[in-house]
């Protein structure tokens, strides 16, 4: 098949609705299909934000995302959420099982598919050990996970439709390091571009290029390598 999944920001400007503040400026970069690319700045940066407008939460004030060449605005909402998995910051169960939850915005899933994407999450082991496992109630009047188990739960979520696109808003930053390596390796199977945000070096280091954003401008993008020697500020941030 052919590799899908190619992303462009094209000179966009972002202004939250009801506000003045410029939270993204002329952001371009390309993301190609199968890349894996993190996303680093500081807190405020916009990172989320940058996000948010790719699966049209909100809409860019000016400017263009493309996914495979053809404008956002010009796939269906329902089309282009699809294809993509969005794992947000901070993920919402819903009042239902554990393997509801899972399978949610996927038809028919099978409970092998589950288990397989909660196993890919690094979250299996941990359902095995509530009382009732996959038939665990969650949410409002279910037991309580921690904010880590609910962001695994929210990325079996996202793995289970195998997604044309898998964005991780710092969705390992509750996780240990070795837990959080094994999910990156089983993310390798799967054959999707993959945005993700981080706080950690490390774990932007294990991706194909990373793109530094600060106060909503794209300072750099490239290689760790190529953005030591490019970026003081991502010297600094490496050295800190
Ligand atoms: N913002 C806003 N209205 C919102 C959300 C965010 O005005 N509904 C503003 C924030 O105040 C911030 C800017 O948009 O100045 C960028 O926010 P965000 O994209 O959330 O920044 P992140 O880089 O994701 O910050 P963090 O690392 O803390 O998640
Ligand atoms: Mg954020």
């Amino acid at each position: 098949r052919v590799k899908q999944g190619f992303i462009t920001f094209d000179h966009v400007s972002f202004i939250y609705p009801g506000t003045t503040k410029s939270v993204l400026s002329n952001v371009r970069f390309s993301v190609n299909p199968g890349e894996r690319l993190a996303v680093i700045g500081s807190t405020g940066s916009g990172k989320t934000s940058l996000f948010q407008l790719i699966p049209r939460l909100y809409d860019a004030t000016e400017g263009e995302i493309r996914i495979d060449h053809r404008p956002t605005t010009d796939y269906t909402l329902d089309n282009l959420r699809r294809s993509i998995g969005y794992v947000p910051q901070s993920p919402l169960l819903f009042t239902g099982t554990v393997a509801e939850n899972i399978a949610w915005g996927k038809e028919h899933a099978s409970t092998k598919e589950i288990i397989h994407a909660a196993k890919d999450a690094q979250i299996h082991d941990a359902i095995m050990e509530l009382d009732n496992q996959y038939q665990t109630k969650v949410g409002q009047k279910g037991v309580n996970l921690s904010g880590g188990q609910k962001q695994r739960i929210s990325i079996a979520r996202a793995l289970i439709r195998n997604p044309k696109i898998l964005m991780l808003d710092d969705s390992t930053s509750a996780l240990d390091l070795t837990t959080e390596s094994k999910l990156l390796h089983a993310m390798e199977s799967y054959e999707c571009t993959t945005l993700l945000i981080t706080q950690k070096i490390s774990t932007a280091m294990r991706a194909d290029r990373i793109l530094l954003i600060d106060e909503g401008k794209v300072l750099a993008i490239g290689t760790h390598e190529e953005l030591l020697h490019s970026s003081s500020l991502y010297q600094r941030i490496v050295t800190s």
